[in-house]
């Protein structure tokens, strides 16, 4: 066994569990209105729990309707709740994972426009994201949300669920009162760390009163939580200390709150290194007697395994892993780990969606919460044509082959990849090479008939009785008609990145969307002086939050100057002239890079359709957007012609 510590049965109170893989809570937004189970949540737990995970922790779970923080998140606030918690314990358990529910109030990170009431807090103080003010809790209304937790906790518990977690990290109520940050009061819930954590201790004691001596209630909390006034891991251990003492199963150590999620620690987007919490898991252990659980971007089997024998955890989540492939854990254990589908921590399809109060998706897993469509096997083996193989048709591609059908597919460049190439060429970007290479991996694998450097036109599919095309040719660069266009120190910005055009002297970077602000990051690494026009208010605001400020933060270090509401008027040999606020003004630039977006190429769209029955655009040949829609649409191309 090349993975003894991961592959070892773990403990927690009285829990078994068969290895030490756990999937933390995450909310999806799969419930309903009324925080209920829907099928669709039951096919998505059920499909991570078939891929071997030893202990499951649904998401964050209400206690109470004042407490909702997403629209469709799952609720244990009623007791209409439990039937369906009910089911997904049983999928748990049926595949041998242990399962539990995560319970959660967001307080002031909650907001009134999902629950309908003014949020509440420990002090009348807004979040910085939410940015809306609470209402100071009486102590009446505190008895009566510690009530909340522990009848949550008998719903659970009646449910079938193995155990409670309590959410005492990442800035909501919970951590509200635990830190000085949000902490104001000065009665017995707060002044002091001992009274600012009366609050945890009641909602435990409460809980462990009403699910008896021998239920498992675990405890998550921010190890550190990197804001001034914050709590750090020496406050946490201390907490540890006392919660160990009442009977806290296990600790789970993540970081941060809203107010520092852009620091990128809470959910370390493609920039932050892996492992990067691993170090407060450890110094939470080192004072910790009951399990530790560790987590983020802790992405192969080797960095877990290591920190299972260094003694840093006892056990080690992975959340976005098993998004991006539920079957991790069983593929480590198979010796399957070319195979492994992993996480690159793009933040887009999972918390991108979740915070725009949208359901998760996954970008390099077009079947996570598409597991109930994904699990309806084909009637009829189908010929399939691929047009185009960057991600939108290679997700085409392996979708159509692995459920069966005989696959073809064009690419006019000699490589498979598309965009994907340059995307993951940019600083820290590189994750989007490992998922281009994972793709390409899994078309030869899967034996697709490939024609590279063939550009298709519609005579090739004549005769040939495809029953299903997709159109997957991407987009090309927007190039504006202005004077001085034509000159030879104008490129485009992908030209750049491929390596067919050059960048000399000082350069204009017009179009500072997320693409245009990375592409300004890598000319200003290479040393060239560089200013980003835009003509909007600010830059790269289509990145994720994290990746955006980690960005933009960068691009100062740079020294990168940026102008916002400003428009590139013309161009000449060492100069352009822009239009901002303060006028019209020439500026000096011995190189302009285009990058403003670009435009669908679905020019076979008409003629194929003579000759083929069921044609579907996708990606950015639909409209130009981002890997995370590419991928989707190519995949449910598939899924919607098999009907
Ligand atoms: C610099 C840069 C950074 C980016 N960063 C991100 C990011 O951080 N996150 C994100 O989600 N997105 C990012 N994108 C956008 C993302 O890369 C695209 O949305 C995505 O690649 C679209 O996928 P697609 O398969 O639809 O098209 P493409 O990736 O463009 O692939 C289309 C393919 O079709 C081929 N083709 C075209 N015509 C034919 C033909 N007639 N016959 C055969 N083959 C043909 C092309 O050669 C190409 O390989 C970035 C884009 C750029 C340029
Ligand atoms: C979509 C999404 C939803 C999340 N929801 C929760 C949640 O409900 N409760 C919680 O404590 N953490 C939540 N998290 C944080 C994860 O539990 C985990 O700590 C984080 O994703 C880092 O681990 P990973 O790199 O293995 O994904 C969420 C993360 C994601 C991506
Ligand atoms: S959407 Fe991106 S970050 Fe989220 S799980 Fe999928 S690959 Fe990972």
């Amino acid at each position: 066994m090349k993975f003894p510590h991961l592959f070892s049965e773990g403990r927690i109170g009285t829990l078994r569990t068969k290895n030490r893989f756990v999937m933390p809570p995450m909310v999806r937004n799969y419930a309903d209105g009324n925080g209920r189970v829907t099928p669709r949540y039951l096919a998505h737990i059920e499909r991570i729990a078939r891929g071997g995970v030893g202990l499951m922790i649904l998401e964050a779970s209400y206690v109470s309707q004042d407490g909702k923080g997403f629209v469709n998140q799952l609720g244990i606030h009623e007791d209409g709740t439990i039937a369906g918690l009910k089911k997904l314990a049983a999928a748990g358990h049926a595949h041998g994972a242990k399962i539990g529910v995560q319970l959660y109030h967001g307080g002031r990170q909650a907001s009134s426009t999902t629950t309908g009431t003014q949020p509440v807090a420990p002090s009348a103080i807004p979040d910085p994201v939410v940015n809306e003010v609470p209402a100071e809790l009486s102590k009446k209304d505190i008895a009566l949300i510690v009530k909340r937790f522990s009848a949550a906790a008998v719903r659970a518990k009646k449910a079938g669920m193995d155990f409670v977690e309590i959410h005492g990290a990442h800035g909501y109520l919970v951590t509200q009162f635990l830190s000085p940050f949000s902490n104001k009061r000065t009665d017995e819930y707060g002044g002091t760390p001992a009274k600012r954590l009366r609050f945890l201790k009641e909602v435990y004691i409460a809980v462990r009163k009403a699910v008896g001596a021998k239920f498992p209630v675990t405890l998550r909390l921010s190890g550190d939580e990197y804001v001034p006034e914050g709590l750090q891991l020496k406050d946490t251990v201390q907490i540890v200390k006392v919660m160990e003492k009442l009977g806290i199963a296990a600790i789970h150590v993540s970081a941060g709150n809203y107010a520092s999620y852009a620091k990128g620690v809470l959910i370390p987007p493609m920039a932050k290194k892996d492992g990067l919490l691993v170090a407060l898991a450890a110094g939470v252990k080192k004072a910790a007697k009951t399990p530790v659980i560790a987590v983020a971007k802790i992405r192969t089997p080797e960095m877990a395994e290591k920190i299972l024998a260094e003694g840093k955890a006892d056990f080690v989540a992975v959340g976005r892993m098993l998004l991006a492939d539920p079957d991790y854990p069983k593929k480590v254990q198979e010796g399957r780990l070319a195979e492994v589908n992993g996480c690159i921590a793009c933040n887009q399809g999972c918390i991108g969606r979740l915070f725009a109060q949208q359901d998760v998706w996954c970008t390099v897993n077009p079947e996570t919460g598409r597991e109930e469509a994904f699990g309806v096997k084909p009637k009829f083996r189908r010929r399939v044509l691929v047009i185009g193989g960057g991600p939108a048709g290679m997700s085409a591609a392996v979708t159509a082959a692995e459920r069966g059908h005989e696959v073809t597919l064009y690419e006019k460049e000699p490589q498979l990849g598309g965009q994907l190439k340059i995307a993951g060429i940019l600083p820290f970007r590189e994750d989007w090479l490992a998922l281009r290479d994972r793709l390409i991996a899994r078309i030869v694998r899967l034996g697709v008939t490939t024609h590279l450097g063939t550009e298709f036109t519609t005579d090739m599919a004549v005769g040939r009785k495809y029953d299903i095309a997709v159109i997957a040719m991407g987009s090309e660069a927007i190039r504006p008609n202005l004077p001085g266009i034509g000159r030879n120190n104008v490129v485009i910005s992908r030209d750049l990145l491929e390596g067919r055009a050059d960048a000399k002297g000082r350069v204009v970077v017009v179009g500072g969307g997320c693409a245009g602000a990375q592409t300004a990051e890598a000319l200003a690494g290479r040393g060239h002086p560089v200013t980003v026009i835009e003509a909007t208010g600010d830059i790269a605001v289509d990145a994720p939050i994290d990746d955006r400020m980690l960005l933009l933060g960068r691009l100062e270090k740079l020294k990168v100057r940026i102008l916002r509401n400003t428009k590139l008027m013309s161009i000449g040999p060492k100069a352009v002239t822009i239009e901002h606020p303060g006028g019209t003004v020439p500026m000096p630039a011995d190189t302009v890079v285009i990058c403003l977006g670009s435009f669908p190429n679905d020019g076979v769209l008409k003629e194929l359709e003579r000759h083929v029955h069921h044609v579907k655009v996708v990606g950015d040949a639909l409209k130009p957007r981002r890997v995370t829609e590419a991928v989707a649409e190519g995949a449910l191309a598939i899924i919607e012609a098999e009907k």
